[in-house]
């Protein structure tokens, strides 16, 4: 309750005109701490010091000095004392909040014990301090419960008018108080926003301040920040991954590089060995192998000059270990015009059709003429050159290796009837008289044979018609062979047929109980 109405009001309309003075006064004084101007810092830091020490000592001389000590909360109190009781409140709450605030910024607080609190946590507080400053006197000094009453009534409107008017303030402010109770970030964190990556310098009621790797100071309000994206890199944990890409040429052995990678990348200090490095395949490339290797950190701001000790470290511990890192390369050769033999088939034929009995009396020239349309070709082990039955166009040369010739009977049986070695023909049979291949020819092990087209072989016949009388003894020879062996495997199939015939008839005996001699039983025996 006012005691008495307008002398009252008067007085609190001076008490609200002094403290937003020294409001001011302050604000100035701690304007005046930041000029550069040298003496100025001391004699406004000292001012500012000297200010709530002369406050509360008016104060508590006015509370005291004029009236008893009982005088506060007491409903007829003399002006003069409620003064100083308000005066004594005021100091003595922002006193506490300047030494809890100046505790907290110390180097004692922030670097020692770790904490570290965002400037708009101390403007909130500050903030709310004031006003509950303000009701507490008004009721308990100065009994004023109506007027609590009746600014509480108009606070609505009030809220409304500076809402709006300080919409952008109020947005950032309220933007600032998430990010800080949601712990998207604080002070010391290494953040993205957007496209700007950096330390966290501070939080305040209208911005968030990062310094990037440039060393430059990047504001944004906080609003924007709440609106996008934010990622951080020291949340939930201080560990923070990093990968680094090396490709290595196709001749090292994976599980070798990857061992070499891993040993080189401890090396780096502040790569640690706990989580450990992970070293994968990332892929085949064009030019080699690449390496993905995973590193651990703590130290995010040192993340690029981390990558870089580990690149240094990979490339001296691969040249000790003889690995070779890869890159792009591109060969241009220029074919010369007149290689007509690129792979050097001709040549390694020629060299061949020399060392074969049947071809050394031919002229020189000739043999060029065979070997100039000849083909060389590998065969693997096993695998059938020509097959019996099938249409013959061309002979062969043995040139490496060896084949086997075998002859069947058409059915399942098939005798092998020669193993021809390095320089010997075959295939000349279907060649000379068209008819089918005569026999399955296979290589024996892994061979390359001089291949020569019947073109080719009949420009070597028509000049030199001694060739055909040579191969056709050879020929014939050879069909001799043939027909032994497939006597020999009728002979053999006959015998088969008897055997099998007298397994069954055996079988018949047996199961029909008839005698032995197969002589018929006289009847009722
Ligand atoms: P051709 O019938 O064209 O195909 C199979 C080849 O096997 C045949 O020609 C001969 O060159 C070769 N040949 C067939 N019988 C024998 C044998 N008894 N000894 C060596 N080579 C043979």
């Amino acid at each position: 309750m006012l005691a008495s109405g307008i002398l009252d009001v008067g007085w609190l309309v001076g008490l609200g005109v002094g403290i937003a003075g020294l409001v001011i006064g302050q604000g100035i004084l701690r304007a005046l701490v930041r000029l550069k101007v040298p003496w100025w810092p001391s004699v406004a830091g000292g001012l500012l010091a000297l200010g709530p020490a002369a406050g509360l000592l008016v104060g508590a001389w006015l509370a005291v000095g004029s009236t008893d000590a009982v005088a506060f909360g007491s409903g007829d109190a003399p002006v003069a004392a409620r003064i100083g009781w308000t005066l004594v409140l005021f100091f003595a709450a922002s006193t506490a909040y300047g030494l809890i605030r100046s505790f907290l910024s110390s180097r004692l607080a922030q670097e020692e014990l770790g904490i570290r609190i965002p400037g708009l946590i101390f403007d909130a507080g500050r903030l709310f301090l004031w006003i509950g400053m303000v009701f507490v006197v008004i009721v308990t000094v100065w009994h004023g419960r109506q007027v609590v009453m009746q600014v509480l009534a108009v606070a609505g409107l009030s809220t409304l008018v500076i809402g709006l008017a300080l919409q952008e303030t109020l947005k950032n402010f309220i933007a600032g108080m998430a990010i800080v109770i949601e712990g998207t970030y604080t002070l010391g964190d290494w953040i993205f926003i957007g496209e700007d990556e950096g330390e966290v310098l501070s939080i305040t009621r209208r911005t968030t301040k990062i310094r990037n790797r440039m060393g430059d100071v990047v504001t944004v309000p906080n609003s924007l920040v709440t609106m996008g994206k934010v990622r951080n890199e020291s949340r939930p944990t201080a560990l923070h991954a990093e990968f680094v890409f090396v490709t290595v040429t196709y001749d090292s052995h994976p599980n070798h590089v990857r061992d070499v990678i891993r040993e080189a990348v401890l090396e780096v200090p502040k790569v640690l060995r706990e989580p450990a490095p992970v070293i994968r395949v990332a892929k085949f490339g064009e030019s080699g192998v690449e390496y993905e290797a995973k590193l651990w950190l703590t130290d995010v701001a040192s993340a690029p000059d981390i990558r870089s000790d580990a690149r240094v470290q990979i490339w001296y511990h691969f040249r000790r270990a003889g690995i070779r890192p890869a890159y792009p390369v591109r060969d241009v050769r220029e074919r010369p015009p007149e290689a007509a033999d690129p792979k050097g088939e001709r040549a390694a034929a020629l060299r061949r059709l020399r060392t074969v009995p049947f071809f050394t009396a031919l002229p020189e020239e000739l043999i060029e003429r065979l070997a100039e349309g000849a083909t060389v070709r590998d065969y693997a082990a096993g695998e059938a050159v020509c097959r019996q039955g099938q249409a013959g166009d061309a002979c062969y040369v043995v040139d490496a290796g060896s084949v086997a010739v075998a002859v069947g009977n058409g059915r399942d049986a098939e005798r092998q009837v020669a193993v021809l070695g390095v320089g010997s023909l075959f295939g000349e049979m279907s060649l000379l008289t068209g008819e089918p291949r005569s026999a399955t020819v296979r290589a024996r092990e892994d061979t390359r044979l001089v291949g020569i087209g019947s073109d080719t072989l009949r420009v070597a016949l028509e000049r030199a018609p001694e060739l055909a009388v040579c191969l056709a003894e050879v020929a014939t020879l050879r069909k001799e062979g043939l027909l032994e062996a497939q006597a020999a495997l009728d002979a053999a199939a006959n015998a088969r047929v008897q055997a099998s015939s007298r397994r069954l008839s055996d079988v018949i005996v047996r199961f029909f109980r008839l005698p032995a001699d197969g002589r018929p039983r006289p009847p009722g025996a």
